[in-house]
């Protein structure tokens, strides 16, 4: 099988060799056969190259069977064109694999729940996905740069835009997770302000009662969204939303289980899946190998789920991140009081052994 790696920028190439470390103990065990094709992406390729999303990562990533991605970004290039910058190549990957689903599941470890700003009680018992439409909406419509229009004043603008299919397919594939879980649905827009949720609410609504009565289906508004999830988030089974608000929701719901550092996500289309943890580049401790690649050994544990079709290798990954985490082994951001602390690369080797 063959994965293209995509370390990217600041922490990303350390918890990306972590993670690396933990496929190869999984390969082994479970007589696989995993290629890596290391390549460029973000800040990294323009250095390299001058553009952010090269043609030859273009052409690997298309080819493989699974890509697995770091972070991307930095101040480093914060100042480089727009068109250019480190983000465009996230946004150019999504869409040149067609990841038009994005599934980022909140789930709260007992190991970590202490951190979480919410009280215990309200943490218990939450475990939630977010199901997130990724290649439309706001962050794909026409973007207006800042310019002056017909009265002088400076003026810039960005295009929300949905279609029907863009919206069913983001749909079903919620209603289908929901049955696999506590099925319950929750479609989230803004449906009293903007004419895209208005037609996303009625389409999912159609597609619930033609395919789905089984499944419980929810509207909510976002702002109301963004509040019942830090009062209540055992209240949620599946989120299902658009590219900006779901972008927003699954950065708050991340703190919600304590720490972003153990959070994974998969991006899905009708191809390549591409795998990454939530979390960013971290530019403040790259390179000091005190990063947390749990996020990453976690995605890549994604991988093998839904794209590699080795369920028993991604559950044996899952269940070594918690006995090592239950022997009280943690990077420094988890890090307290009789906990034993390890950098970026032993904790990869501990889970690593935890698995063969
Ligand atoms: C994410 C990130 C990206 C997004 C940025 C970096 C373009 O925030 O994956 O959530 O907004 O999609
Ligand atoms: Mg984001």
């Amino acid at each position: 099988m063959r994965i293209t790696l995509l370390p990217g920028d600041g922490i990303g190439p350390e918890i990306v060799e972590a993670a690396v470390e933990v496929l190869d103990a999984a390969a082994q065990k479970y007589n696989m056969n995993l290629e890596y094709d290391r390549q460029l992406i973000g800040g990294a390729a323009i250095d390299a190259t001058g553009h952010p999303f090269p043609e030859a990562t273009v052409k690997s990533a298309q080819a493989a069977d699974a890509v697995l991605l770091g972070a991307v970004g930095g101040p480093k290039w914060d100042n480089v064109e727009p068109t250019l910058r480190p983000e465009k190549a996230l946004l150019g990957i999504r869409k040149a694999l067609g990841l038009y689903c994005n599934l980022r599941p909140i789930k709260v470890s007992r190991f970590v729940s202490h951190l979480s700003p919410l009280k215990d009680e309200r943490v218990a018992n939450a475990d939630l996905l977010i199901v997130r439409e990724l290649t439309g909406g706001i962050y794909f419509g026409t973007h207006n740069e800042a310019a002056l229009d017909e009265n002088g004043v400076e003026t810039a603008s960005d295009i929300e835009i949905y279609s029907r299919p863009e919206v069913e397919r983001i749909a079903k594939f919620a209603f289908e997770a929901a049955k696999k879980r506590k099925g319950k649905v929750t479609s989230v827009d803004k449906a009293n302000v903007l004419a895209s949720s208005r037609m996303w609410r009625r389409i999912t609504a159609e597609l619930h009662d033609k395919d789905y009565a089984e499944v419980e289906l929810n509207n909510l508004y976002v702002d109301n969204c963004a509040m019942q999830l830090v009062l209540n988030p055992g209240q949620f089974d599946v989120i299902l939303t658009n590219n900006i608000f779901g972008d927003i929701l699954s950065d708050e719901a991340s703190v919600i289980a304590g720490s972003i550092g153990l959070l994974p996500s998969a991006s899905l289309g009708d191809g390549t899946g591409m795998y990454e943890p939530i979390h960013g580049s971290a530019p403040d401790i790259a390179g000091m190998g005190i990063a947390n690649p749990l996020g990453t050994i976690l995605s890549a544990a994604m991988m093998l789920r839904y794209s590699l079709n080795a369920d028993a290798a991604a559950a044996a990954i899952e269940e070594a991140v918690e006995r090592v985490l239950a022997k009280g082994y943690r990077t420094p951001d988890l890090a307290g009081a009789g906990l034993t602390k390890v950098s970026t690369s032993e904790m990869g080797r501990l889970v690593a052994e935890e698995l063969a």
